[in-house]
């Protein structure tokens, strides 16, 4: 009863990983899927989380019973504190609800089908372009995905103009997809005075904004200075949702850790907006993993650990920034063609090199390079070893 079905085609960034696993070249390299590695080029655990996890193995008061649907309830105090600010008012004042998801994706999916539910405007207006998953996530909640523009390949850089006008010409109310920093895939960010250009531009038409927050702390170190264009939307009294994840600012890929926080005009809003979150929620995973949860709550509400992990990040964005350097320095002393000042002006765990996708294959098959054919380079899976390899790849992907 199964024959007809035909084979999909591997996801495009996760299976560019599957592509480099069957490559036995010595010399290959995944720049793909963005994780981070150390300068040996391996995963890398922080010690602050190794050090939670031990001390959840020797508290034996832990059980493993369900969590509630909307998971642990200290995670998602501290992750709206994370993400809003301690001193924020919309905290102060119970506006903000916080429900524990399956990471980025699992949040961007909850808060999407909630909207799908509740909201009037079924419209999302995603930026162009954008995480490859962002438009599936969003088609299968059931809204209806358009994009506005925001890369411009002649600058390498925003489009802003682009960005105001589509922005300016969309239906009143439709939800609007930001990234909170560190944009995926372009590494391009509006300034904190383009950001607030946005802001009232989105207010003035009620447009709708929601925040995919999956790099806080990657794109600066710094968690605050990362979370300001979020902070911005919060400070002015609207509605806002805002998806986070903990894959790569905690180093928690796999342990699928996020949350979704929605904020309200009003506390008695936002307990009615949870209590339809948890409709959502109980038939599409029933309630929430509770160990990675628990690392997250256990390393943000102590002040020493709390510290140790914002060095250790810091440490983590510090590495990619030197590889942007290395790799910039790299073609130059190469000498070869093109402007390549924005590999350094980027930033985040992504270069949008602006090699096109036949030079992208041309690198895989002559120099074992794993990119996704956008042309995108996680900054992350670099080291100090290979970016001479990478940069005689472009250099030949550019000059053949
Ligand atoms: C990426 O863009 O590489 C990451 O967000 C990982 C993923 O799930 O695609």
């Amino acid at each position: 009863v199964f024959s007809h079905v035909v084979r999909a085609p591997e996801d495009p960034i996760l299976g560019v990983t599957v592509a480099y696993n069957k490559d036995p070249s010595p010399v290959k390299l995944n720049l793909g899927v963005g994780a981070y590695r150390t300068e040996e080029g391996k995963p890398l655990v922080l010690n602050v989380v190794r050090k939670a996890e031990q001390m959840l193995v020797n508290d034996r008061s832990r059980v493993k019973e369900y969590l509630p649907i909307v998971g642990l309830a200290e995670f998602n105090k501290l992750s709206a504190k994370l993400i809003f600010g301690a001193d924020s008012p919309a905290i102060r004042e119970n506006r903000v609800t916080t429900v524990q998801c399956l990471s980025g994706t699992g949040s961007l999916r909850v808060g999407a089908e909630f909207l799908a539910r509740h909201y009037h405007q079924r419209t999302i207006y995603i930026p162009q372009p954008t995480w490859g998953n962002h438009p599936k996530i969003f088609t299968l909640s059931g809204l209806s995905v358009k994009t506005y523009r925001y890369y411009d390949p002649a600058t390498r850089g925003l489009n802003f103009r682009g960005l105001l006008e589509d922005l300016g010409s969309a239906p009143s109310g439709a939800i609007v997809l930001l990234h909170a920093c560190a944009h995926n895939p372009t590494g391009v960010d509006p300034t904190l005075q383009q950001w607030e250009q946005i802001r009232r531009l989105m207010r003035s038409k009620a447009l709708l904004p929601f925040f995919d927050s999956a790099y806080q702390g990657f794109a600066s170190g710094n968690l605050d200075a990362d979370a300001q264009s979020v902070r911005m939307f919060v400070a002015d009294g609207g509605e806002c949702f805002v998806a986070q994840s903990y894959a790569k600012n905690m180093g928690l890929y796999g342990e699928r850790v996020g949350a979704l926080s929605v904020v309200c005009k009003t506390a008695d809003v936002a307990s009615r907006v949870e209590s339809q979150l948890k409709l959502v929620i109980r038939p599409m995973f029933s309630n929430p993993p509770i160990h990675g949860a628990s690392i997250v709550a256990t390393v943000l509400k102590d002040r020493n650990m709390y510290n140790e992990w914002t060095i250790e990040l810091k440490a983590m964005a510090d590495r990619i920034i030197s590889m942007r350097q290395q790799l910039f320095d790299a073609l130059r002393a190469r000498g070869t063609p093109g402007d390549w000042s924005h590999i350094i002006k980027q930033i985040g765990m992504f270069t949008f090199t602006g090699l096109n996708s036949e030079q992208v294959a041309f690198m895989t098959r002559e120099y074992h390079i794993y990119m996704t054919s956008d042309g995108r380079i996680s900054m992350a899976g670099l080291s100090s070893k290979t970016v001479p390899h990478l940069a005689d790849a472009i250099h030949a992907a550019v000059t053949r």
